[in-house]
């Protein structure tokens, strides 16, 4: 078995399996993302980390103009078979090829995940960069329980995931001078925390 490959490896193997799986993506966010995902009807909308645009299509109906950035080649053309109207850019969360003060709102739903500690800050700093003033960040910060073992028929594989606790995400976002106008802890029975919606403002 391979474990912990990068994403860019991983998701090459994954991309065509993604999506018989939304409903299980979907769970992660219940209807936290929702009111968000209404209020950004005719703004200028970032998805990092879109993957297969599972939210980039959610915001494309909520009336959005959406560009997905994904590290992804494979992820992002099963996205433009999907919803062509949405402009793609192959590229890195952590360096993102735009402008600054680009986009009204930002989301990036499950792509955190794939970060490593030391890596969060400059993700949410670069987040920062390309939005506009009063633009709104949106991340779904998922909790990783144990690693999905991935079988494409060349045989088992992880792809590396790494835990960010809420109240580190929510403390190195206030440190960058963002300011949090939601903080939504996603639990299940057992009381164990799914996710974290965290709503940030510039
Ligand atoms: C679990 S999927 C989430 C996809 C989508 N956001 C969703 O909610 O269904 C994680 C995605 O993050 C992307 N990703 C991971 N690290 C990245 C990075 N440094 N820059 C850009 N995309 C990255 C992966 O390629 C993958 O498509």
């Amino acid at each position: 078995m391979k474990r912990g490959l990068d994403p860019k490896t991983g998701y090459a193997r994954y991309a065509l399996e993604y999506d018989d799986r939304e409903r299980f993506w979907d769970s992660f966010e219940k209807d936290g993302v929702k009111p968000f995902l209404l209020e950004s009807e005719g703004k200028k909308v970032l998805d990092a980390g879109a993957g297969t645009g599972r939210v980039s299509v959610k915001l494309c109906k909520a009336g959005a103009e959406v560009t997905a950035l994904d590290i992804s080649p494979d992820m992002l053309a099963v996205l433009e078979r999907k919803q062509p109207e949405v402009e793609t850019v192959l590229g890195d969360m952590l360096d993102m090829p735009f402008p600054d003060e680009q986009f009204d709102m930002v989301f990036s739903s499950m792509a955190m995940v794939h970060l490593k500690k030391n890596e969060v800050e400059p993700f949410l700093d670069e987040c920062y960069r390309v939005l506009k003033d009063d633009g709104k960040l949106v991340l779904v910060n998922i909790h990783y329980r144990k690693p999905q073992v991935l079988n494409d028929g060349q045989g088992q594989y992880t792809i590396a995931c790494y835990n960010h606790f809420p109240r580190h995400v929510r403390q190195t976002a206030e440190k960058l001078a963002f300011g949090v106008e939601h903080d939504e802890i996603i639990t299940e029975g057992d009381d164990i925390w799914v996710s974290q919606v965290l709503v940030l403002k510039k």
